[in-house]
Parts: C-alpha cells; structure tokens; sequence
C-alpha cells in the first residue's frame, strides 16, 4: 500500500495527550502523537493517540466524520498523526479511572497523517516488566523502548533531579564551572579512556575519570564553592549499578570541616528526595567505616532492615573443631547472622546460600534451626549445649534460622554483608516506600594490595588524613619497618549512603605539599614519577592553597533511588550494556585506515 502522507503546514497542537480534562469539554483542539492502539468497532473508531505527557482516547465516526474514518482504516500502531476535534464527556460507565485524560474523549473531525511506521521489533505496551522484550533487543531499538511511559518517567524524573541540584547549589551561592573532557589522566583508580591526538601524534588526552584535580584546583584559584554536573568516563568492570560512562554532580568548597560538607551532602539528597516527596532527616545518621563493617559487613549497609552481624568468636575460642580453630588461631573470625522465623529453611535452601556465600570466598555455610527441635551442620562437631549457648549469643529465639559463616576478616564481612542483602530480597525483608540514609565516614586512607605487598589509596591520592592519625601516618611512611602502620590510617573521607546504594563520595584534601608528597611516596611513587603524573597539581599546591573539600554524587544512582529502579540503565537515555557496547550504535565500531594513519596509530591483533 502506497500511503499518502499529510503535511503538517502550520498546524499547531494545542493541547498535549496528558492535558484534556472534563473543563475542556466543548473546546476544539489539535492532538499530536503516536498511535499506541486502534480499536474498529463497525462505525466507531478508537484511538489511543500518546506522547510523553500521555494518553488520549479519540473517536471517529463514520456518521459524522466519514473522511476520518476512512483515513484511520490505515493508521497501524506507531504511525505519527495529528487530529483536530471536539472534546467531550466520556459516556457513563466508560470513563477510565486509571487515565488522567480518562473523563474526556476527542470526537474526531480531521485526522492528519503526519508519518507511517514499521511493525516494531517488539510489543511496547506490556503489563509487567518481567513481559518485556530482551533488554538487548530493546537497546538496539532504544527510541521505541523510550516511547514506553515507565522508562519516560524515569527520564523526566532524572531532568527534574537535575534540575533540582543546580537549584540547590545555585541558591547557596555555588558557581557552575566546566571542565575539561579532554584531560590528563585522572586518579579515580580505574583504567583511562584515551583518546589520540592528531596534531600531537603518538600523544594521547584521557578523558576525566572525574574532574577531581581541576575542582581542586578551582579552589587553588578562589573560586570557592564550585560544583558541576560533570560527565565521568571509567573503564572499569561493569556491575548492576556502574556504567562505563556516567555523571555525577561534582562540588568542592573551600576553609570547611568535614561536618559542613556533610550538612551540604544532606542539603542536596534532602532536597532531590522531595521530588519523591520523601523527608529524610535535616542531619543523617553518621557511622565510622569500622562500626560499620563491624555490624552490617558493608560499608554500604542497608538500614532498611536489621540483621546484623553477631560475632561468635569469643565463645568459639577454646572450641576444637579444626575449622573453627584454625580460623581464630590465624587472627579470623565467626560471625553470624539471625533470620527471624526462618527455622523451617529447606537443605536446598540452606545450598543455596552455601553456594552464594562461597562466590565471596567463603569455604561454607553452617546453621542452626531453631525448630520444634535444634538442628545444626555443626552439631556432631559442638554438641547440643554450644549450639544452644551460640544461638543464644546470637540473639536467635525460636523458630529463627541462623547462618554463620568463619574466614579471614574481609571475607566474613563480604560473605555475610552480601547475605545479610540477599537473604532480605528473598525473603523480602524490605518495605518498599521506606528510605534510609547515613553518612559513613573516616574510611581507611589506604588499601593493602597482598599480591604486591603495597598500598593503594582507598579513595584518591588527594584525600587527606585524620588529624588525629598525622603521627601514625608519618611514621608509616618514613620508617620502612612500620609500613604496615599505614593500615591503620584513617582518612577525612566520607560516603553517603541510600537503601544500601552509595549515591556520593568525598573527603576532605590534602592542602599542604610535604603532606602530598609524603602520600604519593606511601603510595609508592618516587619524587621524578609523582611530578610526571601530577607535577602541575604540585607545583599549584606550592601558591597558596586554601584547606577545602567536597564531594561527588552519582547521578544515576540518585536516580535509582528517585525512579525506585535496580538497573542503571533505567535511567540512562541511551545506555551501555554490560559488556560497554551501545547494541543502537553498534559502538565502540571500527575506524578507516586514513583516520588511523593520521593518528600514527596501528591495530595490533589482539592476543587469542
Ligand atoms: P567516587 O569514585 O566515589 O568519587 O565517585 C562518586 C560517586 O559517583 C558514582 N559512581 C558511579 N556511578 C555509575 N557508574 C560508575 N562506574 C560509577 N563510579 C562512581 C557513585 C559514587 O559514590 N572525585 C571523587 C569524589 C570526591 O572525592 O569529591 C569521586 O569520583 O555514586
């Protein structure tokens, strides 16, 4: 069919597809949108006209619009059209509650068809998620899955958010300032995305893992109080919640403690959060990184639901069960959690948990049932009383479950935070429209890297130290016998955390230079490599740099919490998949030999 196509001419929508109410009724109006759904029913013919504002229902009849209903016969869904008509009440019994426009209909005296469509690749409107099409397929056809309400939502709530930040900045007398995307590498940690310079050739830009020097040293310049929502690019591994490329509301200010970039911290989520009409507390709760780990695991935790973490090390000392023993005597430890009224879990129930903690480097599982009668996997290795004594520590009571697993301290913690999660999801622990948030803070200021035996810094080699851990800092620098002291230095360096998520991160910096020299030698790097990777952010520290701090949220997940998603990709327009390909634009693609010969770049055969 050769379908003649309208032109549009100078005919404007006056209304949207969400606007049209029962006080319209009686205007004429012009429509514009998508068919979402055609219905024929003899001379009447339904349309479901949508855009993003939402849907209309338009009628039209043969009676009194025969051109129209001719025309409609080959309107399919997608097609593009505009209508102009009268508004009028819905008959009684058909008004549709759940639509806004759901009062009101458009009885239809001229349809324009303004573009045809192909037969999408997949249905857009399903009821549930768990109906939809592949995410692959939907990546690929990304501006069709776009159409769909839900994933609109979630884009326009990510606008209001924006929108919402510059707000709060703006008011409280922040400058906007942007920085460079072609940069020189940055220290967030993960792997640089370059990028070849042709006038250079052979010399390459990275681009900004994050603006973090250049907001430094926008403090150097005096232009205190600076933020920016600043695109990052990391290439890092991919997790549920990371993306290759990402953005982040990005802020920095100078002559502040800690508490006052918190109370900002607060400002700002207070603030987003009202768009979700959700109040959480002026001042947050606030937790060390050590308390933290120490009782959820995590220094992420989810206050959403208890289940902390109990340790049963101290009554498992003098124990002679080889496992326990070996754990204890080599400086690990026992720990524990309580599944309330879980006593009846199957033995496929506990495998399987068995098998999720062992992919954090657990070696197993063990449990007690608190049933009608106590039965536990450590039973014929502890004898009745120290299985009742270790409930008891635990604080289980009847008809609880509790699952212990012993290990090196890190994978205790890792293994049972990430259960304490899972365990809460399948059990379905946490209250939907409940939010929790806290600040954890004095994270350690390095990590041990035990392949290598050094430390890397746990945030970024600009954080500063403790005050009240210079000494132990100093010393661990300087006397090569006390290296490991560095393990014990806490960092001014602070996260804030949402449902578990941690939306922000930040510290304060190092201002003083023999301090940062002191760090990046800690850190491993001679003077001659500190001044080839960062010798112009040392040489700015050397003019007078104000004390100063800040901090960076991420935007999307913000947006998760806002659009009460668990994948990324949900409130990202056009998005990576998990192996960073863009499957719309078939990127990262290839280039032509020319454009690399100008590079002076040749692809080498990557290994098999
Ligand atoms: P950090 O690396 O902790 O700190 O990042 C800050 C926040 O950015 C978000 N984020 C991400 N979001 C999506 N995908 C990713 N790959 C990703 N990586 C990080 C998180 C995180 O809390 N320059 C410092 C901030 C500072 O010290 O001021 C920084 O970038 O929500």
């Amino acid at each position: 069919m050769n379908l003649m196509l309208d032109v549009l001419g100078n005919l404007e929508r006056t209304h949207t597809c969400g606007e049209l109410r029962e006080s319209h009724v009686g205007r004429h109006v012009v429509l514009m949108g998508w068919v979402a759904k055609k219905r024929d029913f003899g001379v009447f013919t339904f349309i479901d006209l949508r855009d993003r504002h939402g849907l209309t229902q338009v009628v039209v009849s043969e009676e009194t619009a025969a051109e129209a209903h001719a025309k409609a016969k080959n309107l399919r869904g997608e097609f593009v059209i505009a209508v102009k008509g009268e508004v009028v009440s819905r008959a009684e019994g058909t008004h549709n509650a759940k639509l806004a426009t759901g009062d009101i209909e458009v009885y239809v005296r001229e349809i324009l068809i303004l573009n045809d469509a192909k037969v999408p690749p997949f249905q857009l409107e399903v009821a549930g998620s768990e109906n939809l099409a592949s995410e692959d397929t939907r990546l690929k056809y990304r501006y069709l899955d776009l159409r769909r309400p839900a994933l609109q939502q979630n884009i326009i709530m990510r606008a209001k958010a924006v929108k919402a930040i510059r707000e709060y900045f703006d008011d409280r007398g922040f400058l906007e300032i942007e920085t460079p995307i072609l940069l020189k590498s940055t220290p967030e940690g993960a792997r640089d995305f370059i990028v070849p310079s042709r006038i250079h050739t052979g010399k390459f830009f990275a681009l900004p893992q994050s603006p973090q020097i250049l907001k430094q040293i926008t403090m150097i310049s005096g232009l205190d109080r600076y933020y920016q929502i600043a695109r990052c690019f990391r290439d890092e591994d991919l997790r549920a919640d990371r993306q290759p490329e990402f953005t982040q509301l990005d802020m920095e200010m100078s002559f502040v403690n800690r508490e006052q970039v918190y109370r900002e911290m607060e400002g700002m989520f207070n603030h987003v959060l009202k768009l979700i009409d959700v109040n959480l507390p002026a001042e947050w709760p606030r937790m060390t990184y050590s308390e933290a780990m120490r009782r959820y695991g995590s220094d992420k935790p989810d206050l959403r639901f208890g289940m902390e973490l109990q340790d049963l090390s101290d009554s498992l000392k003098e124990s002679d069960f080889a496992p326990f023993a070996d754990t204890l005597r080599a400086g690990g430890e026992i720990k524990a959690i309580v599944v309330k009224g879980k006593a009846h879990y199957s033995r496929k129930q506990t495998d399987e948990l068995q098998e999720f903690v062992r992919r954090y480097g657990a070696g197993a599982l063990a449990w007690i049932k608190l049933g009608d009668e106590t039965t536990s996997s450590l039973l014929k290795a502890l004898g009745e009383p120290k299985i009742a004594e270790l409930a008891s520590i635990a604080g289980a009571e009847k008809g609880d479950a509790v699952l212990i697993v012993a290990g090196k301290k890190p994978v205790v913690a890792a293994a049972l935070g990430a259960l304490r999660n899972e365990v809460a999801r399948r059990e379905d622990l946490i209250e939907r429209d409940r939010y929790e948030c806290l600040i954890v803070t004095e994270f350690p200021m390095f990590e041990h890297d035990d392949e290598t035996d050094t430390y890397v810094a746990a945030h970024h080699p600009f954080t500063s130290p403790m005050d009240e851990d210079l000494e132990l800092f100093r010393t661990g620098v300087n006397d090569p016998s006390q290296h490991h002291l560095l393990g014990q230095v806490r960092a001014k360096a602070y996260d804030a955390v949402i449902n578990g998520y941690e939306c922000a991160g930040g510290s304060i910096r190092i201002h003083q230079k023999e301090v940062q020299a002191l760090n990046f030698k800690a850190l491993g790097m001679t003077p001659e490599s500190a001044r080839a990777r960062f010798g112009f952010f040392l040489d700015a520290l050397e003019y007078g740099t104000p004390p100063h701090g800040g901090f960076a949220a991420g935007i999307e997940r913000t947006c998760m919490i806002l659009c009460g998603t668990e994948n990324i990709r949900d409130v990202m327009a056009f998005p990576k998949t998990a192996s960073a390909q863009d499957l719309m634009m078939d990127s990262p693609g290839d280039v032509d030999n020319a454009q690399l010969d100008e590079l002076g770049i040749a692809v080498i055969e990557p290994h098999p």
